[in-house]
């Protein structure tokens, strides 16, 4: 509290002009900022420059469960910039990420042997698209090219992202740098069937059947990989159909083409287990991590393969370099040392149990929210949950930002795209946390007219 009086006075001060925001409405914001200008940020709650005490409803962006300002994190960062602060990613390595590797490839489901590191879920997923493409190459099957995503995935925003992404908004602008040879898979969404179903949907799972349409014009000798989100986090919260992935698996499996899971969001606990994966009961040849690996303290990413993925790239000389890719930063020190210490405390803190004892309570109190006006859907799983609202006509997205700040007012970070309301709250909430951030959004659905 000591500094309270020098942030209220600092915000009076900030200057907006000089940055550009990501994915923001920069002049809408700029015109009244300090409600959205965070200067602290303890446990579950954020608090603005003007003083405002924030509940974090999506954990920052799906990356903060544990809290903020962990101290085990913390004390491992600082530690860690005094100790060794970098070391060169390529031709040399330090301990602490050797054993990081170790601990996530024990993290994953059975099957799965290596890590290759990058610092963002759009590296990540860029790198395995380049990894999936290199490893057929390897393999004499150079014509397997082609990769597929899905609509309404979002897979970050490198230009393998973006490519192999759903989301329009984040593709038109950028056509003509979109690779070639992508296709879609249907999204899984269908209100009629699935409005307002707890968990997964029992509808939907004969669209993974689609992957054969796509297979029969192509040939599968020309797919490189498919690649999907287990649940969709940024497009909604769009839970798989019971049976799914499974099939999508069977059919990967059936022509020989790589299955990659973009777990970017689901990994670390999101959905109770350490990955999509295991809660599924589906295991890729690939999948993409981020964000709760460290906490969301230190940017990190990566890529987990199977052996057989791994090992295909292990010929030719051993002096020689197996694969062309990698970042200044991959493998970062003091990223790994967060990722450390944020397996510890996910480990003695219980938190993937959190999340399970945590997912009916959240799943009850959002389905409270049907019949609540404007409220057209509600989805959930894990320790997520989406509320979908009608759109006030002609003006898209403009109920779910009325329900965002009147939802600042209420002390409740929400999040916001389109007229959805995701959230994503951290495992270290209570009961009465999330029953309250739902009564709070109850009040900010019913003033958003
Ligand atoms: C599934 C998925 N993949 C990739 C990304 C991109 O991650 P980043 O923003 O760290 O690049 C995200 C971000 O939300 C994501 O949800």
């Amino acid at each position: 509290m000591k500094n309270e009086s020098t942030v209220l006075q600092r915000a009076s001060t900030i200057k907006t002009e000089a940055y550009w925001m990501p994915f923001t409405h920069n002049r809408y914001l700029k015109k009244n900022p300090k409600s959205r200008i965070l200067a602290r940020a303890e446990g579950a709650y954020y608090t603005t420059v003007e003083g405002r005490r924030l509940f974090d409803c999506l954990s920052g962006l799906w990356c903060c469960p544990l809290g903020h300002g962990h101290p085990k994190i913390a004390e491992a960062v600082a530690r860690q910039v005094r100790e060794l602060d970098y070391s060169p990613a390529f031709q040399m390595g330090h301990p602490k990420i050797f054993s990081l590797a170790e601990r996530i490839v024990e993290l994953a489901p059975a099957g799965m042997g290596q890590v290759f590191f990058a610092n963002s879920g759009s590296e990540a997923v860029d790198t395995a698209l380049k990894i999936a493409v290199a490893y057929h190459r390897i393999k004499g099957e150079a014509a397997r090219t082609r990769l597929i995503g899905r609509e309404r995935g979002y897979h970050g925003v490198g230009l393998g992202g973006i490519s192999v992404g759903g989301i329009a908004p984040n593709r038109k602008m950028f056509a003509p740098l979109l690779l070639q040879g992508v296709d879609h898979l249907p999204h899984t969404y269908n209100a009629a069937e699935m409005a307002f179903s707890r968990g997964q949907p029992k509808w939907g799972a004969h669209l993974a059947g689609e992957l054969e349409r796509l297979v029969a014009p192509h040939d599968a000798s020309t797919i490189a990989a498919v690649i999907v989100e287990p649940m969709q986090g940024s497009g909604g919260v769009i839970v798989p159909p019971a049976g799914y992935l499974e099939r999508l698996r069977a059919i990967c499996d059936k022509y020989g083409i790589l299955l990659i899971f973009d777990e970017v969001i689901t990994g670390f606990g999101r959905l109770g287990e350490p990955f999509g994966a295991q809660r599924f009961g589906v295991t890729p040849d690939m999948i993409t991590f981020a964000k709760i690996v460290t906490n969301g303290v230190i940017p990190m990413g990566g890529v987990i393969v199977k052996p057989a993925i791994h090992d295909a790239f292990m010929t030719g000389p051993e002096t020689s370099v197996e694969l062309f890719h990698g970042y200044t930063y991959s493998g970062h020190p003091v990223a790994a040392a967060a990722a450390h210490a944020a397996l510890d405390a996910i480990r003695e803190e219980g938190a993937f149990k959190r999340a399970r004892d945590l997912e009916p309570v959240l799943e009850q109190a959002a389905h409270s929210l049907k019949g609540e006006p404007g409220v057209s859907d509600i989805r959930n799983i894990g320790l997520a949950a989406a509320v979908e609202l009608e759109p006030i006509p002609a003006k898209p997205g403009l109920r779910a930002l009325k329900v965002f700040e009147r939802g600042l007012e209420e002390g409740m970070l929400f999040r916001f795209t389109g007229d959805t309301i995701a959230m994503a709250p951290p495992f270290i909430s209570t009961r009465a946390e999330i029953e309250t951030m739902i009564e709070k959004l109850r009040v900010a659905i019913r003033a958003a007219r």
